[in-house]
């Protein structure tokens, strides 16, 4: 038996990334996958990829989790295709980063909408359907909300990942009642074309991060994926309002050389 057979999964981001990794492994765990992404024509080709693999995936238009009309309109068109949502997994988000001084308050505005008000909008526009189906929701946060860095100048990012795991636990208060569990899922620094184009770039000095990392590699988008598909599966039915990391151990242990 799959772990997600015939559930209805809401994801965001679904282009490219932990996103598009995200849809293949629900649909492959038995998910109907309902994705969205600002760039539509590659979160089609995830939706080909999928019906390749014999799912089921839906695509409606493209989607901007900052825009509530947008959003409202992609949950509504899931309801209605599928006949409910079971689990909405809030992954979409853009960052800009910059040091505090330099940073101006419109990027520091533009990553906590895309970032945090997103993941509210979105549960939002779903609740109706999550109180009816007793769903779930998993949301994207990040080892950046629960550390700070040297290396990466990232106010903004911190505030708003900080933001989603907290939101995520008073999600997970205010659903226990409708039968609804919230978890977040903590990447750490994991190798997508997101991170290539900042992080992990020639010039930056995370570069070389894996070095750091006790497990010894950077993260991959299916190892995202995996801990997502868990949180949202009934082996996870007791689990909620928790914060599963997912970094090799980055975030918990002291840099210093292997021996
Ligand atoms: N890559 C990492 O190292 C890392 C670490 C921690 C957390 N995360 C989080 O994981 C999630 C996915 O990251 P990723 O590395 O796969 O990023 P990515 O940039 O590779 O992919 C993100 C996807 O989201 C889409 N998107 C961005 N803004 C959107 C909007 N307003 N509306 C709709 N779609 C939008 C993009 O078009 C893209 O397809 C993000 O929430 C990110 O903060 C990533």
């Amino acid at each position: 038996m799959r772990r997600l057979e015939g559930k209805i999964a809401l994801i965001s981001g679904t282009a490219r990334g932990i996103g598009k990794a995200a849809a293949l492994r629900f649909a492959a765990e038995g998910a109907l996958v309902v994705g969205g992404d600002l760039l539509h024509e590659e979160a089609l080709e995830t939706q080909r990829q999928i019906g390749r693999e014999g799912g089921t995936a839906l695509t409606p238009g493209p989607l901007d989790v900052t825009r509530p009309e947008s959003v409202e309109a992609w949950v509504t068109e899931a309801a209605e295709a599928f006949g409910g949502i079971d689990i909405v997994l809030t992954n979409a988000g853009t960052v800009r980063f910059g040091p505090l001084a330099e940073q101006s308050y419109a990027d520091y505005r533009t990553t906590v909408q895309s970032e945090l008000d997103s993941v509210w909008l979105t549960v939002r526009a779903a609740w109706p359907h999550l109180t009816r189906s007793r769903g779930c929701v998993v949301t994207v946060g990040s080892t950046a909300g629960l550390t700070g860095s040297v290396s990466n100048h990232r106010t903004a990012h911190s505030a708003a990942k900080g933001g989603v795991i907290a939101l995520t636990r008073q999600l997970a208060a205010e659903g226990a009642a409708h039968g609804i569990r919230a978890n977040c899922v903590s990447p750490g620094l994991i190798n997508t074309e997101g991170s290539r184009g900042n992080l992990l770039a020639d010039t930056h000095p995370l570069r070389d991060t894996a070095r750091h990392v006790p497990l010894g590699r950077l993260g991959l988008p299916q190892d995202i994926a995996a801990a997502a598909v868990f949180l949202a599966s009934t082996e996870a039915a007791y689990i909620s309002a928790a914060n599963l990391v997912v970094d090799g151990g980055w975030s918990a242990v002291l840099p210093g050389p292997l021996t």
